[in-house]
């Protein structure tokens, strides 16, 4: 008996210099911003990839599909660089298939992807006519997702708002959007929802709101400074609070989903962090940003700091009202509480320092949040103008979002990054590295005790980045869209997140290390097969005499 009771001592003690040691060796990765974590995510961990409809599919007016403000704003000479459009984009359309097999091969566990509303609602409007052969095409890739073990997560809005919708009503503008997007949302409950488990209301509203209305770079093209954004916002969540309502009252109970929304940001770091007006003004930064739709949703009303200085510069303007528009109570408490889980997107961080913008002269909703945005030139900037890899922000903003909203269950719905224009080469080094970071500062925030379910690279294949065209390329695979055909060939970052996903995370340092190399190896007969199609159709073209037909801005 004493020797039983000795022994079972001697395995608790040891346990729990097991434990302590083991969160002693996470503590030291909490001060430091760029230790490395070997570990793996917790069991069931869903991994994925991303992709929207107006970014892949093309087939911009097949089988009956509508018009979106994204047809409308390509189709509009200098909106998009050298005026690249999604008409045909990756044929996603036609080659859902083959891109399954993709996923297949990678192991996801998951596929995030959105519905455009005037495929199946060509006039946007549920009561005027229903687009069985756009309903087909999703039904066909819901099904054959569910076959291969693929989880579908579907996002119902990524920016394409049928035209007539914008034409008709002015779009996010008026409040009319919130019923016709609830018919919408419904429909789709109605068609998917058998099978469709996670729902995601909007994709990323910041820039819907900011770039569609205030700054125009992107549909519908609207530049109603200090006002627009406001406006859009506010409707957008309206009409994701009356979704979340819809699908509780009439679907939950039988379908047993999820409703959540996905909320882009970056982190904005303090210049100094023992000046507090940078303090306070880095707070103002992500306040403006996610805090703007997350506050909402999770308590009921805009963050206090965008009421205080939205107000305030109005006054000065000598405006009646705030530009920040008002909830009422009722509206208030109808909202709050509507997200089953949070959507987030995220790809960089920002230097934040306190600047004062004085009223009166253009007021924006840039210049009402009185800050400047830096970066340190030190950090990595391998394809986007805006996108810096700084790893250490993404755990932080997901510590942020963990305290401010009662740490609620999150999806990564996004994370990746671009490599410029001119590269061919599939031996991507920089994105495996992007990969390696910000998955690994995603473990440490699980540590922290985050609630992250699923993490999605953004994103599955190259494809049309909005008003950059096909200028900069995010994805996983690479898409030759020279070639009519639209042929795929795997960068080597394929390889790098396949070992994450089988994996579950890092399992420890020798092997990690060796990922690189591997998938270095694998990726250079890639590159051989594209070097050589290309070459084939440069011939093909020459040939045919067309050579001058080619779109120059992929040139290698
Ligand atoms: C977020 C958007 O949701 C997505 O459509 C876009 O491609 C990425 N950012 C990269 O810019």
């Amino acid at each position: 008996m004493m020797l039983q009771q000795c022994i079972l001592r001697t395995y608790y003690v040891l346990a729990l210099v097991l434990c302590i040691s083991a969160s002693e060796d996470f503590a030291w990765t909490k001060n430091e911003k760029t230790s490395f974590f070997y570990g793996t995510f917790p069991t069931g961990f869903s991994w994925g990839a991303g992709s929207s409809a107006y970014q892949t599919e093309g087939a911009w007016n097949t089988d009956g599909k509508g018009m979106s403000i994204w047809d409308a704003f390509a189709h509009k000479k200098g909106k998009i660089f050298l005026n690249d459009t999604g008409d045909s984009s990756c044929e996603g359309y036609f080659k859902f298939k083959d891109d399954i097999t993709l996923m297949k091969d990678m192991k996801l566990n998951h596929y995030r992807f959105s519905i455009s509303w005037p495929r199946i609602l060509p006039s946007g409007l549920k009561n005027e006519h229903i687009n069985e052969k756009g309903i087909k095409y999703y039904d066909d890739l819901i099904n054959m997702l569910l076959e291969n073990k693929i989880t579908p997560i579907v996002t119902l809005y990524h920016w394409d708002l049928p035209q007539v919708l914008q034409e008709k009503y002015g779009g996010w503008q008026n409040v009319s959007m919130v019923n016709h997007f609830n018919d919408f949302a419904n429909l789709c409950f109605e068609r998917f929802g058998n099978r469709v488990k996670y729902w995601i209301t909007f994709n990323n509203p910041w820039s819907v709101a900011v770039e569609g209305y205030e700054t125009g770079e992107h549909a519908p093209g609207l530049k109603l400074k200090g006002t627009g954004a406001y406006k859009a916002a506010h409707h957008i969540i309206k009409a994701h609070a009356k979704v979340w309502h819809t699908y509780d009252m009439q679907w939950r109970s039988k379908q047993k989903g999820l409703v959540g929304i996905s909320l882009t940001a970056d982190w904005g770091e303090p210049v100094d962090i023992t000046n507090q007006r940078d303090i306070e003004a880095a707070e103002r930064y992500i306040q403006f940003y996610m805090g703007w739709f997350a506050t909402p949703l999770f308590n009921g009303d805009y963050p206090q700091v965008m009421k205080d200085y939205i107000g305030r510069k109005s006054g000065q303007q000598g405006l009646g009202a705030s530009r920040l528009p008002v909830f009422s109570p009722q509206e208030k408490s109808y909202i709050k509480g509507t997200c089953d889980f949070l959507g987030l997107g995220h790809f960089t961080t920002r230097y934040i320092t306190q600047k004062n913008y004085p009223s009166g002269l253009g007021d924006s909703y840039f210049t009402d949040r009185d800050l400047a945005e830096l970066v340190d030139p030190q950090w990595p900037d391998p394809g986007s103008e805006w996108l810096y890899s700084v790893p250490w922000g993404f755990r932080r903003l997901l510590n942020f979002v963990k305290t401010q909203y009662a740490n609620p269950m999150i999806y990564v719905t996004e994370n990746g990054v671009s490599e410029k224009m001119l590269c061919t080469d599939l031996c991507d080094d920089w994105r495996m590295q992007y990969f390696k970071d910000y998955i690994n500062e995603l473990l440490k925030a699980i540590k922290d005790g985050v609630n992250v379910k699923g993490y999605t690279a953004w994103s599955l294949l190259d494809n049309f980045e909005w008003d950059e065209g096909y200028s900069e390329r995010f994805g996983l695979y690479y898409v030759d869209f020279r070639n009519k055909n639209k042929p795929r060939y795997p960068k080597a970052s394929v390889q790098y997140y396949k070992r994450i996903i089988s994996s579950n995370g890092f399992p420890n340092q020798r092997e990690v290390e060796s990922w690189k190399r591997k998938a270095v190896e694998t990726c250079s007969s890639s590159n051989q097969l594209l070097a050589a199609a290309r070459r084939k159709s440069q011939g093909d073209q020459e040939h045919a005499g067309m050579q001058k037909a080619w779109p120059v801005h992929d040139e290698v």
